[in-house]
This record gives C-alpha cells, structure tokens and sequence, in this order.
C-alpha cells in the first residue's frame, strides 16, 4: 500500500519550460493580479527563437516531473520568464500560486535566473515592480537585489510607481 508523504514535504522541480506549458502559464498567470500580464501569443513567442533570447522556467511537483509531453498540462505550481539583454537579464514576470507561497518555491526559481546570468558571464539583473508590491520586494531584497531609482505613475489600472532593482554580478 501507498504511504501518505505529507505534500508540504515534497521539493518542487524547477525545469525548462516548454510550449506545452503556456496554458497553465496563462492560468497561473490570469488568476494573479500583481503579475504582469501577457497575451498567448507573447508566451508562445518566448519559445520561438527570433534573436531574442528567453528563459522560461516552471516549478512543478516531482509527481508533475515526468518529461514534458506535447499537448499535456504538466499542472505547474510557479513560473518565471527572463529576457536576456546581454551582458544583462531582465526578470519580466514570476507567478507562484496561491497555495504554493511561502515555501521557497519563488526564491529558488529566481535563483536558477540568477545561476543561469552568472553562467551567461553576465553584468547584471534588473527589473521593476508595482511599489506596494511588499512581497515581491522582499523577496527581490532577501536575493541581492538594490534598488536603483522609480518610474513615476509607470503602471495603470491602478496607477503607480515602478521601483527599480538591479543586482551586479561582477
Ligand atoms: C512574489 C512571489 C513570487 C513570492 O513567491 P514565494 O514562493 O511565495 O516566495 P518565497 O516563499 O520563495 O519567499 C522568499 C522570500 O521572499 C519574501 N516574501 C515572500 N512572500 C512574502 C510576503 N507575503 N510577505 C513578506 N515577504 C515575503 C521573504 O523574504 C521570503 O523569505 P522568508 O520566507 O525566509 O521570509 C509570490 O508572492 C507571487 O507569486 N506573487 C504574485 C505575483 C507577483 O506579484 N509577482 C511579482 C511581480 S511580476
């Protein structure tokens, strides 16, 4: 028989995404306010290879972990999307869900960012956040980010400052 392994205790897999996971993107993605949000297409472009470089990342469940199949909902719990600007990186977007947060799961997806712009021998890495954003901040502060100025009103709906970060790699 089956043992009951608490789910809490389980470390979620983070891995490469691949186009067979942008609709749990989305999902994920529509059913959070603070994230930024992205048409289908804009996900389905991050995989197509236009000169422009992406990293995709999901976190699933190691039940979830099996090799991605096309077509199939790999059911993610978390993902992050990346945009290489070498010698930078700009952290466009990172989502966990609700029931996912406070366990690690964003700290180690933004963790894998910040690996893969070291192995990319990169400068740095920055982005912008809603200012009343407290846990994205903070979370951006625990891992070496410093903030580096504001965007007065630059997000609508509702209207408000962007906080810029950077954390420097040299
Ligand atoms: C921001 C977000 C990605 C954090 O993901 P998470 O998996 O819950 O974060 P973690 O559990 O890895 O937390 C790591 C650190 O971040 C900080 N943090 C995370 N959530 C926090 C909260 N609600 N309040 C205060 N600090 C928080 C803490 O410093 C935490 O370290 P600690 O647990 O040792 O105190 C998640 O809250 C989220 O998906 N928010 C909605 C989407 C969003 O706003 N994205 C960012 C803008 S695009």
């Amino acid at each position: 028989m089956a043992l009951n392994f608490p789910k809490t205790l389980l470390t979620p897999l983070i891995r490469l995404a691949t186009p067979a996971d942008v609709s749990s993107i989305i999902r994920l993605e529509r059913a959070c306010a603070s994230a930024a949000h992205w048409t289908e297409r804009q996900y389905r472009q991050a995989f197509e290879d236009g000169g422009v470089k992406r990293l995709v990342l999901v976190a699933d469940t190691p039940a979830h972990s099996v090799p991605a199949i096309p077509g199939a909902d790999p059911n993610i719990l978390a993902f992050l999307v990346a945009l290489h600007l070498a010698p930078e990186w700009e952290l466009e977007n990172i989502v966990v869900v609700r029931s996912s947060r406070r366990q690690g799961v964003g700290e180690r997806l933004l963790r894998a960012l910040l690996a893969t712009a070291r192995e990319t021998n990169s400068k740095s890495v920055f982005l912008e956040v809603r200012e009343s954003n407290a846990a994205a901040r903070s979370l951006y502060e625990k891992t070496g980010f410093e903030k580096t100025g504001r965007r007065t009103s630059y997000y609508k709906n509702p209207a408000e400052d962007a906080v810029l970060y950077r954390l420097g790699l040299e």
